[in-house]
């Protein structure tokens, strides 16, 4: 999602900043640290290797030095810089748009009408719009790995709309009221997640399976689960959930994750501004995730509790008369079992409210807890990890338990290249000798989660530069997070090591003794991201013209360690920088490499990528082509052309000979 505030006047949905806790950056305790010695140079790998962070084999061999070099591994012709309105990729490649917003995938399969005429019914049986985190199911993947590359469910995150392309004549207010019920049903059912399925067909092409037992569209009104320690807490009672066991919908739902037991995880990121209240104190559960007096697309402001839910405001004498703790319901991790149509999504609170970007996790091995890190995406938010209480049991029916009961960690990153995992955790003598000292109470570990914020504030967490998506090499486990950008950065620290951080980075660290349940880490910047004059890879040499790029976002390590990153940048940056459009690179960690592979069309922002196991085919999401258009003002017709409305749309790349993309 672009984060400039000013471009887009129906809303482009990024929050508010809200972190107003003293926590220190990191140079406020420790000073002297360069940005250039982090990484760069003989000193910063003596450096990193006293901190006993692994170093790329090359890097610590004589890159830095330039005696070794490692065979390339990104053996395509990198992709120029570009605007043109197009998906580019480089030669020997394809890439086709596939499953575009509007496509029919279940139900009565009702065909897009490109005027923007489709129904709300109809709406609810295509792909929504705005396409995001996504991922490839084998379709014998049941309960676990699957292996078949040429049928399966591809699963995909519909982040928010552009309502001026949903409708025919975009949407309908007065005195910025809403007035027509059936325009704000079809937005509702336009954001959410599709399962999708589909097969590759005797000439390569991929195609929508008909009449598929497995084609589904969950939107922002479908029934849902709370689960987890915040399960029937008081502050998630509403009118439609008394005992705040229940809620409607999932939404803003940017990256994404999958389970070691073959669900599919769907990430609520700024769900904060689909909310209004108009009371004047807010509670900190509201205050400190920006919901305001005002939302986005003034859903609230029609009559009907389908609607009234959005409304926050207090009009009853308790919480169950009124919706309140609406807002409560959202900002979760939602499980969805893809394989099977009729399970009821369920959101889990044990791993935090926030605005999560996606989940990763750690490689699951049997016997042990499971893993996983999540960060939150606003300027000077925080990143997380949670670790289960019980144990993976591979084919276990209830692994998804796993999910509701285990310890939240918050992530402190020293200066001196160490870094700690803070527990939120009511029973932990720290979190709570921590509380005491600010002032700050939590009635339960329910309130904590709600609270999750506040609660990472109270122990001092480490301020980020709005934590994107992560993922952890296959076979080192050092888990890598994109770091998008922060303009708002006054004090630079180690960890985030540019003032008004308009280009990004990308920040990697190794658990202590690889054990990614402890409590200890080493860290190190992998990348800045700018312009040859500011930026440098991993090879600590700045970035050239086959890698320039800013503001990286989506990322995934393919499975022989290569590492894809996806751009979204927005504003200027995108219309007139040296940048291009957004784009998608591959990175080798081993030799240092980066490459550009892949430019989107006018707009759009890049993000959300997976691949059959194979690796034949790789799936790309496309969102938002020519954002800010109209009807009558198209800045790109990508991917159907001639004149007609830009969509959100899958890219589909394959080789040419059907060979592995890489
Ligand atoms: Fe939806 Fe943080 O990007
Ligand atoms: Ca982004
Ligand atoms: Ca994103």
């Amino acid at each position: 999602m672009r984060t400039d505030k000013d471009a887009a006047p129906f809303g482009d949905g990024d929050e508010v900043p809200s972190n107003h806790s003293g926590n220190p950056h990191i140079g406020d305790l420790i000073q002297g640290i360069s940005r250039r010695h982090v990484i760069t140079g003989g000193m910063a790998m003596g450096m990193l290797a006293f901190l006993g962070v692994s170093v790329p084999r090359a890097c610590n061999a004589g890159a830095a030095q330039g005696l070794l070099k490692q065979p390339s591994s990104l053996t395509f012709a990198a992709v120029a810089v570009t605007r043109a309105d197009t998906v580019t990729v480089p030669e020997g490649y394809q890439a086709k748009a596939f499953i575009p917003w509007g496509t029919p995938i279940c139900g009565s399969y009702p065909a897009y009408r490109d005027d923007g005429s489709n129904t709300a019914e109809e709406q609810a049986q295509q792909t929504g719009m705005h396409h995001d985190g996504m991922h490839y199911f084998p379709i014998d993947a049941q309960n676990g790995k699957g292996h078949n590359s040429e049928h399966g469910l591809l699963v995909l995150n519909h982040e928010y709309i552009d309502a001026p392309l949903l409708h025919p004549n975009g949407p309908s207010l007065v005195d910025g009221k809403r007035t027509v019920p059936e325009e704000v049903r079809k937005e509702i059912n336009a954001h959410g997640v599709s399962v999708v399925e589909i097969h590759r067909t005797p000439n390569g092409d991929w195609e929508v399976v008909g009449n598929s037992k497995f084609g589904r569209r969950i939107t922002a009104a479908t029934p849902m689960e709370i689960q987890g320690p915040a399960r029937g807490h008081a502050l998630l009672r509403t009118r439609y959930s008394p005992d705040g066991t229940a809620t409607r919908g999932t939404q803003n739902n940017c990256g994404n994750g999958f389970t070691p037991w073959g669900t599919y995880l769907t990430c609520e990121e700024n769900w904060a501004g689909y909310f209004a209240s108009k009371d004047s104190e807010k509670p900190r559960e509201l205050g400190r995730y920006g919901v305001g007096s005002s939302s986005r697309y003034a859903w609230e402001t029609l009559d009907g509790d389908e609607f009234q839910r959005f409304d926050a405001t207090r009009t009853a004498t308790d919480a169950s008369g009124d919706y309140r703790n609406e807002p409560n319901h959202f900002g979760w991790i939602v499980e969805i079992d893809p394989f099977d149509p009729k399970s009821v999504p369920v959101k889990h609170t044990a791993l935090g409210r926030f605005a999560h970007e996606g989940v990763i996790f750690a490689p699951a091995r049997p016997g042990k807890p499971v893993v996983c890190y999540s960060g939150d995406d606003s300027r000077n938010e925080y990143i997380y990890k949670y670790v289960s209480h019980g144990k993976f049991r591979p084919g276990h029916a209830d692994n998804s338990r796993l999910l509701d009961e285990g310890t939240l960690y918050v992530a402190r990153f020293n200066a001196d290249g160490s870094g700690d995992w803070l527990p939120l955790d009511i029973q932990d003598p720290a979190f709570l000798a921590a509380c005491a000292a600010k002032g700050v109470s939590f009635t339960d570990q329910g309130d904590v989660l709600i609270n999750t914020r506040t609660a990472a504030d109270v122990v001092g967490a480490t301020k980020m530069d709005r934590p994107e998506w992560g993922a952890v090499h296959p076979e080192t486990g050092e888990v890598y997070f994109t770091l998008t950008n922060n303009t708002n950065r006054t004090e630079a620290d180690a960890a985030n090591p540019r003032t008004n951080n308009a280009y990004g980075h990308i920040i990697r660290w190794q658990e202590e003794n690889q054990e990614h349940a402890g409590t200890r880490f080493t860290w190190n910047i992998f990348l800045l991201g700018g312009p040859q004059s500011d930026s440098h890879g991993s090879d600590g040499e700045a970035l050239d013209a086959d890698s320039i790029h800013a503001s990286p976002d989506g990322l995934w390590f393919d499975p022989e360690g290569r590492l894809w990153i996806q751009t979204d940048m927005s504003g200027s940056q995108l219309s007139s920088g040296p940048f291009g459009n957004n784009q998608m690179l591959v990175a080798d960690p081993e030799s240092g490499e980066l490459k550009r592979f892949l430019v989107g069309p006018v707009g759009c922002e890049v993000t959300g990528i997976t691949a059959t196991p194979d690796f034949r085919t790789l799936f790309v999401n496309i969102q938002h082509p020519g954002e800010g258009s109209t009807p009558d003002r198209l800045l790109s017709t990508w991917p159907d052309g001639s004149g007609k409305r830009p969509r959100a749309a899958t890219v589909v790349i394959t080789r040419d000979g059907w060979r592995r993309v890489l």
